[in-house]
């Protein structure tokens, strides 16, 4: 099957997921949101004529029930691998807040990277850009001077979008130190990776620590938006290293580029849960309930926006 045709199956497949943690946004059980994310998403993946693996995902099979790495998903067909994140932002979510997506993407097989659950050390920009202009080696520093050079603005002209977190506070100085602007998210670093790499963009870079499972998936939609990634794994322990030897990494210093972390014909899709710098969320409607999701395949470079009004109500 031509990954065409999968368009609008996986626009659904996001689309449940967040339909499903409508009603639970703003009440404080970042569980149940995920677990309802996971559960919708899941019944969708299995009405699809494909043969899906899930390669990112919830998790081990021991820690979880469902959506776990490795599990299979689909009516049978084309063989898929599936990386998915059913509630990327669970506290944004849990809390209200802006930006909270459903997110999924299909590959060829063997076209994510087998990412262990540990954090991922990103530097991301848009298309258009010599090769070298920024590495995630070079000093933050450096990288603006390189990237303001390479748009020919000041470095005060740039804005970097940086995850708030205690353990960016050198970062965060850093880039303030040359001039720079710095764009604080308090979750959700798949949004912004993609936000920092869309043309007509405010922001011009991303770099920071998040996760590595939400570095693949940011990894799958830069390969359809265009743009240069680069990533590595970092491993606070023992425990963590075990881990990665379990997902079959090897070297674990490793300087991952975009097509490490994503190669092939990729679909990515991502619906708004809560309203956020890419789509919009899940809201009431005259008809039903209004989605909005961003829609993209890497071989075509087609970027859709699907606004969908689903004939249902969300029980609260
Ligand atoms: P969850 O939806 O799993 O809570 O992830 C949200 C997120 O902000 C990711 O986007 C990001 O990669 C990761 O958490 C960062 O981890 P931490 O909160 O430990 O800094």
């Amino acid at each position: 099957m031509s990954f065409c045709n999968l368009v609008m199956p996986i626009v659904r497949v996001s689309e449940q997921a967040a339909l499903a943690v409508y009603p639970s946004v703003g009440r404080g059980d970042e569980k149940k949101s995920d677990a309802l994310a996971v559960e919708a998403m899941r019944k969708e993946l299995n009405t699809l004529n494909i043969d899906g693996t899930v390669v990112i995902g919830e998790g081990e099979r021991d820690e979880a029930p469902m959506l776990y790495i490795g599990e299979k998903v689909g009516k049978g067909g084309a063989k898929i691998d599936i990386a998915l994140d059913p509630l990327e932002g669970t506290t944004i979510a849990a809390t209200g807040n802006s930006g909270s997506l459903a997110v999924i993407a299909f590959a060829e097989e063997s076209g994510f990277l087998h990412a262990p659950d540990v954090y991922m050390n990103k530097i991301a920009v848009g298309p258009g850009f010599p090769l070298g202009t920024v590495d995630i080696d070079a000093s933050p520093q450096e990288n603006i001077l390189n990237l303001a050079k390479a748009k020919g603005v000041s470095p005060a002209m740039i804005t970097v979008c940086i995850l708030d977190r205690p353990r960016h506070q050198e970062l965060i100085a850093s880039v303030r130190s040359t001039g720079a602007k710095v764009f604080l998210i308090g979750d959700g670093d798949v949004a912004g990776v993609i936000f920092a790499s869309m043309a007509d963009s405010p922001i011009d870079i991303y770099m920071g620590t998040g996760g590595a499972p939400e570095g693949v998936l940011a990894a799958a939609a830069l390969q359809c938006i265009g743009g240069f990634m680069q990533g590595r794994l970092l491993f606070r322990n023992d425990a963590e290293l075990a881990r990665g030897q379990k997902a079959g990494i090897s070297d674990f210093n490793r300087k991952y580029s975009l097509n490490d972390l994503a190669h092939g014909d990729i679909l990515f899709s991502a619906t708004g849960m809560t309203s956020g710098n890419l789509v919009l969320g899940v809201k009431e409607a005259a008809g039903g309930m209004f989605t909005q999701t961003l829609v993209m395949r890497s071989k075509t470079g087609t970027i859709r926006k699907v606004d969908t009004i689903h004939n249902v109500k969300c029980e609260v």
